[in-house]
């Protein structure tokens, strides 16, 4: 029976007879990123809605292997038995049912998850099942699928090699599986049964022996074990709700987020990284860097705060609602729900970004906080990794005469672009940014006196010798341009525009 409730109930089987069938019928149709992408373009990557339903569609009429294979896990549209046995052979579509992947009355088939081909952050292409959407309605063991959050600390993951990572909250188990390829193991854990399930499958059908499942809450599943890296892509929504696991926690505002923290830095060996995505409240009358920085102290951890985005909370709700609520009256009740709860607890709007904390036990830890504005590389984790070096020398170097001794050289990811507008004297230059092309991508409008000293970092002189040319050409004395200068070259090795040389 082909049955209307869409979610699979039965587990998905992770037996290696079963797991390495199903991937010989996905590798022989090229259910690949570039496969996909020659058959369905953009829609092989990105979210599907209705519009990239019918577009799908009308694309993959054709009846091959590949075609059957789309409709079946990325359109979710029934296919008739003929063709659906020559997409899943060898092994027959009452085979795929039993192991959780399709359903089948005989005469037509249609997929019971989704599954989705993406390219690991480290290069090479895995496929990943997840739950599909289906109707709006989701049940609160819904299993998430490579969404702009997973992708987002995908990205930012600091990808050096690591002897144990642990993910925790893994879902299908994306970041898990992209942590395998530079962790000696890693550990992947969930509180949902239904997720450890499906990242079990994942993993087996992708070929990733180096991670280990566990089902549990929040750190319970390793007991007092020890990571060189932990991510988490956690539940960190702010609402009155609890019900979805992936989305909802059970605590107020956002502690949840506050405390995995605070526990994450009691599970990470000296010098390990903490990396995962947030949201922290705004409230009333205070600044968020102050409501947030505390969460740190005493964890021994330097920690970096970045904040992409700030939503108001109307607009935080309705995002998050839109995705859940089955019909426009429960929107309308969850949407007041969700709006009482923030007035009563004054959050005027949600910051959303991301969190890095180092561990560095005995020193004197440093948090840091910026707000980007600019889409980050999608591979920018080095980027953080070194902006933790460079805040820790310019630490290091606290008064101007340790700068000012120093040798630096302009980052080679520096661009310099400049704005023009006609005027009486034909072009003249009204705008110059710099900006990194890379990494974090950080950007800022400066004057020509910056844009210069930038350009004569090459290594071999001293920030003092630069700003001494500098003072004799203004007729100034050096003094006076180092009390000016220092604090924007300080700023400009925090953002990496300028690299201590040999460090
Ligand atoms: C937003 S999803 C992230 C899935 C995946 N890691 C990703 O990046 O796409 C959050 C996951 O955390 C899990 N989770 C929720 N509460 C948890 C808890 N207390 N302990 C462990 N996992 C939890 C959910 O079941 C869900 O799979």
């Amino acid at each position: 029976m082909i049955c209307q409730d869409r979610r699979v109930s039965a587990p998905l089987s992770v037996e290696p007879g079963f797991v390495d069938r199903v991937r010989e019928a996905f590798d022989r149709a090229d259910y690949s990123a570039s496969g996909l992408q020659e058959l369905i373009g953009g829609y092989a990557l990105g979210p599907i809605d209705e519009e990239a339903r019918m577009a799908i569609l009308r694309r993959t009429t054709g009846g091959s292997p590949l075609e059957a294979l789309v409709r079946l896990f990325l359109a979710e549209e029934p296919v008739d038995e003929k063709i659906a046995r020559v997409a899943l052979a060898p092994l027959t579509p009452a085979q795929w049912a039993d192991g959780g992947l399709v359903e089948t009355d005989g005469e037509r088939v249609r997929g019971s998850v989704r599954l989705r081909s993406f390219e690991r952050a480290a290069g090479g292409r895995a496929i990943m099942a997840s739950d599909s959407w289906g109707t709006k309605e989701q049940a609160p063991d819904h299993v998430l699928g490579i969404g702009s959050a997973s992708l987002g600390l995908s990205h930012i993951t600091i990808r050096r090699p690591v002897s144990r990572t642990l993910d925790l909250g893994t879902g299908g188990g994306v970041q898990a599986m992209d942590a395998a390829l530079h962790s000696e193991s890693v550990v992947a854990t969930d509180r949902n049964p239904r997720a450890v399930n499906f990242a079990r499958f994942n993993l087996a059908l992708n070929n990733v022996p180096n991670v280990e499942v566990r089902q549990g809450d929040l750190f319970e599943p390793v007991g007092g074990d020890l990571f060189g890296l932990i991510v988490s892509n956690p539940p960190f929504v702010i609402s009155p709700e609890s019900a979805l696991l992936y989305r909802d926690n059970p605590m107020e505002g956002d502690e949840f987020c506050q405390l995995l923290v605070r526990t994450a830095a009691q599970h990470l060996t000296e010098g390990g990284w903490c990396q995962l995505l947030a949201n922290w409240a705004h409230v009333k009358g205070m600044d968020w860097k102050q409501r947030v920085g505390p969460w740190f102290e005493g964890t021994e951890c330097d920690a970096w705060i970045i904040q992409s985005q700030v939503e108001d909370v109307e607009q935080y709700a309705l995002n998050w609602i839109r995705h859940s609520a089955p019909s426009a009256e429960q929107a309308s009740q969850e949407f007041n729900a969700w709006l009482d709860y923030y007035e009563g607890a004054r959050i005027e709007a949600v910051g959303l970004g991301m969190i890095t904390m180092r561990r560095r036990s005995g020193g004197a830890a440093w948090v840091r906080f910026d707000d980007l504005k600019q889409p980050l590389d999608t591979r920018c984790g080095e980027a953080i990794a070194t902006g933790f070096e460079l805040e820790d020398w310019i630490r290091a170097h606290p008064d101007d005469a340790g700068l000012l001794a120093s040798r630096l050289a302009a980052s080679p990811d520096a661009e310099l672009q400049q704005r023009s507008s006609t005027g009486p004297n034909g072009w003249s230059v009204d705008r110059q940014e710099l900006r990194l092309v890379r990494g974090l991508r950080f950007t800022g409008t400066v004057d020509w006196t910056t844009a210069n000293i930038v350009a004569a970092c090459d290594g071999t002189r001293t920030v003092g010798e630069l700003f001494g040319d500098l003072a004799a050409k203004l007729g100034v004395e050096r003094s006076v341009i180092a009390t000016e200068g220092c604090p924007i070259v300080r700023r400009l090795i925090q953002q990496g525009f300028l690299l201590p040389a040999g460090a």
